[in-house]
């Protein structure tokens, strides 16, 4: 039995040392923001080579946060990728604000920046880019965009903490960026969490006044922001965790390269790293014409499996007052239909990965083209 990602097995590897850090944070007692939180801030801010570093509750609210602080309200559309999970999209939605759906570049699965311009009306105010699957988006085009149109840019680097694009850190190519510490992300918690990177003075502090109900001080609120704080525990938990992460992050490039190898000759479509991009794959993500045969062929192997995503955003029930219908999107569709991602956790065995490409050459999958 292959997971598609063994939390368990990096446990063992470092549990003595979160288990000493939690213990000791117990003792503290200080459990929600304070001391702990406020180093792992400045940790990322220096991870990131960035001013400031915000954390909060989770990676959407992170994006909820970012787009509070630029006053995204129910006047404004925000251009986004159909092709992530949810959260890129609710944020907007919760704020009344409209999602603007772009279609993806079928060989990155991200926002396709030769499309946006087309998407631009008066009512824009911001375009909100996804780093998926580790991998950034195309962010020189995407700004060059937003400043000739005077739009915001928030990245979606929920699965991209390490990635670089040019040298760059993600989450450091816009205006705000977005991180997610959910436990399946390359940087994960052990519960929800959640980083916004920004070198804008401002915003940083418009933000660290949002996630505690608008109020500054305490008790008095300028303006009705949410509840949404790291705890503590995982903030000791996750400083522990990012003195690892450059290795983690190396340990998926590593193996990435040995799927690239071992299914060179396979009839599927393997994931591309862009030039100038360094891809952390969080997911290593095939792509297959009989998608959910393949799929169903490895798991009586006992290889596990994940669609990110089967069903694109513009087409979730609860958009169909936006008025998309299939065929508007075309390239995300058909994304959604063929991609297929594969345990790629750094402490996969190299005998695992041979044991997956194994099974995968033995489907047979459908000649793509
Ligand atoms: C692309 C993307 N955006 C946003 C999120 C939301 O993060 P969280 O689950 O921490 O709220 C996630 C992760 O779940 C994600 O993958």
């Amino acid at each position: 039995m292959i997971p598609l990602l063994d939390l368990k097995r990096q446990y063992m590897d470092i549990g003595s040392e979160i288990k000493e850090a939690v213990l000791s944070l117990l003792e503290s007692g200080n459990y929600v923001l304070g001391p702990a939180v406020e180093r792992f801030e400045e940790e990322v801010a220096k991870y990131c080579s960035c001013n400031y570093a915000i954390s909060c509750a989770s990676g959407t609210d992170a994006l909820l946060l970012s787009l509070m602080a630029l006053g995204i309200s129910s006047q404004d559309e925000v251009i986004t990728t159909p092709y992530s999970f949810f959260s890129t999209a609710s944020v907007i939605w919760r704020l009344s604000a409209k999602p603007v759906f772009c279609d993806i570049d079928p060989v990155t699965y991200n926002i396709n920046p030769s499309l946006i311009e087309a998407k631009i009306t008066k009512k824009t105010k911001a375009i909100l880019p996804v780093h998926l699957y580790g991998q950034t988006a195309d962010m020189d085009e995407i700004m060059e965009i937003a400043r000739k149109h005077n739009l915001f840019v928030i990245e979606d680097a929920a699965q991209a903490l390490g990635a670089e694009y040019k040298g760059r850190n993600a989450g450091t190519l816009s205006d705000i960026g977005c991180f997610s510490f959910f436990p399946t992300k390359n940087l994960g918690g052990y519960g929800d969490g959640g980083m916004i990177v920004t070198n804008n003075k401002e915003l940083a502090d418009k933000m660290k006044m949002l996630r505690v109900h608008g109020s500054s001080p305490k008790y008095y609120h300028k303006v009705v922001g949410i509840n949404s704080r790291l705890d503590a525990i995982q903030a000791v938990a996750l400083s522990q965790k990012l003195k690892y992460l450059d290795g983690w992050n190396e340990a998926r490039r590593r193996n990435a390269g040995l799927y690239n190898e071992l299914l060179a000759s396979a009839d599927i479509i393997l994931p591309k790293e862009a030039q100038n991009c360094k891809h952390i794959y969080n997911q290593y993500t095939i792509r297959v014409k009989d998608r959910d045969n393949l799929r169903q062929n490895l798991k009586k192997e006992g290889i596990a499996t994940e669609i990110y995503y089967p069903l694109p955003l513009h087409l979730q029930d609860c958009f169909r007052e936006l008025g998309y219908k299939e065929g508007d999107l075309p390239e995300s569709e058909t994304a959604a239909k063929e991609t297929l991602s594969i345990p790629i956790y750094p402490e996969l065995t190299e005998e695992e990965i041979r044991e997956v490409a194994g099974a995968i050459g033995n489907s047979k999958p459908l000649k793509y083209l």
